[in-house]
């Protein structure tokens, strides 16, 4: 496995543009069978996940993460999973929004072919508090990696959207990814502006191939164990949020909201398998490899929602341990249920969730 910090990466990379023995060797790379993605946030809960459904496919990574909410020991667990060869897993820790220098030479280096483009700050709630962090880091990354994606003629990408982008629906029908957007928060803007620069980009390139999943909520582990849900900071999603109840870390599970138009009045969404929500990745990027191009958009769920007490109860009978609940008001922000209609990527993918709660 190749590790770089930031400055290292890029005296290496200078040092392989310069002298010809390093050339010789970085350009025996290009010649490598297999075809590098690019992954950012790729040491992340989601981008980890994808990493190993790429590297199980044959292609090799380049991973770009500042590991602001994400762990170092991810690669040494990618490559327990994969038993891969060293140069099979490339990992760059910069910030995007701030220093493309270093990833625009992995373009020089590696023989990359696509971008999948995860890293992101992904909290609703400090999205309200901090617009502009979350202005600045999710959209100036996206449009610095496109930059470089443009600079060394790549043009193919994959983004990483969420049902955000819906914000609170009055309709009983599940959204297609026709319905009206209309995100009530910042974190959800940036999605949906990603997902719009990323139109306008790949319809400006020759053979641009852009591509947004908007997941829902993903939860659950690679089989191995070795992929756990680890944010820094104290855990806001529901499932992080269970563990640490059954870790004994938290005394209960507080139920944000009981008197939602729901069956049980707790919140419903639609969780999808993480691993099958990788899967979706892999898909995508084999089409792109066989000359898919233009713009497209797809809902990444399960197509069935599941209420809060519902997962805690699914999550009770699989552990056979009690999961104390404490109901509470509804949490700031929060809509009642989001349900999709995943048809179009069953259709268009071959992409279906397989596994569930
Ligand atoms: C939201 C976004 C999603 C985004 C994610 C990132 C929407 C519709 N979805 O997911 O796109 O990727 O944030 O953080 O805005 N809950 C509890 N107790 C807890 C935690 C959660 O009851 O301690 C409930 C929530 O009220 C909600 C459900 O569990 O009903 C899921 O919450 P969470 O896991 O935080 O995800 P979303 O807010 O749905």
């Amino acid at each position: 496995m190749l590790l770089f910090s930031e400055l290292d990466f890029f005296h290496c990379v200078v040092n392989s543009l310069q002298s010809t023995s390093t050339r010789t060797k970085s350009t025996s790379k290009t010649t490598d069978k297999m075809s590098y993605i690019l992954l950012t946030g790729g040491m992340g809960y989601i981008g980890s996940h994808c990493a190993a459904a790429l590297l199980a496919r044959g292609y090799k990574v380049v991973i770009a993460d500042r590991l602001c909410n994400s762990h170092e020991t991810v690669l040494d667990r990618l490559r327990k999973i994969r038993e891969v060869d060293d140069d099979s897993i490339v990992f760059i820790n910069v910030d995007l929004a701030k220093n493309c220098t270093p990833l625009d030479a992995a373009f020089q280096v590696y023989p990359i072919i696509a971008a999948v483009h995860l890293a992101a700050h992904k909290s609703v709630s400090d999205s309200v508090s901090m617009p502009l962090k979350y202005y600045e880091n999710n959209l100036v990354s996206l449009i610095n990696v496109l930059k470089c994606m443009e600079n060394n003629n790549v043009t193919k990408i994959v983004f990483s959207s969420s049902a955000c982008v819906y914000g609170s629906t009055e309709s009983d029908e599940p959204l297609t990814e026709t319905s009206a957007c209309a995100p009530t928060n910042p974190y959800g803007l940036t999605k949906l502006w990603g997902e719009q620069i990323i139109q306008d980009t790949c319809k400006a390139w020759t053979d641009g191939c852009g591509v947004s999943l908007r997941y829902m909520n993903p939860f659950g582990a690679h089989e191995s164990g070795l992929l756990p849900e680890k944010p820094k900071g104290a855990p806001m999603n529901l499932f992080p949020v269970i563990d640490q109840v059954l870790e004994g870390k938290l005394p209960y599970l507080s139920v944000f909201g009981t008197d939602y138009p729901t069956r049980d009045g707790t919140g419903e969404r639609d969780y999808v398998h993480v691993v099958d929500v990788a899967e979706a990745h892999v898909a995508v990027i084999d089409r792109m490899t066989v000359g898919l191009t233009g713009y497209d958009v797809f809902n990444i769920g399960s197509g069935k929602g599941t209420t809060v007490l519902e997962v805690a109860t699914a999550v009770q009978n699989q552990k056979g341990k009690q999961v104390p609940l404490k109901m509470m008001d509804r949490r700031p922000g929060d809509v009642s249920s989001v349900l999709v209609n995943v048809d179009k990527a069953r259709e268009k993918l071959g992409w279906i969730a397989k596994k569930n709660i």
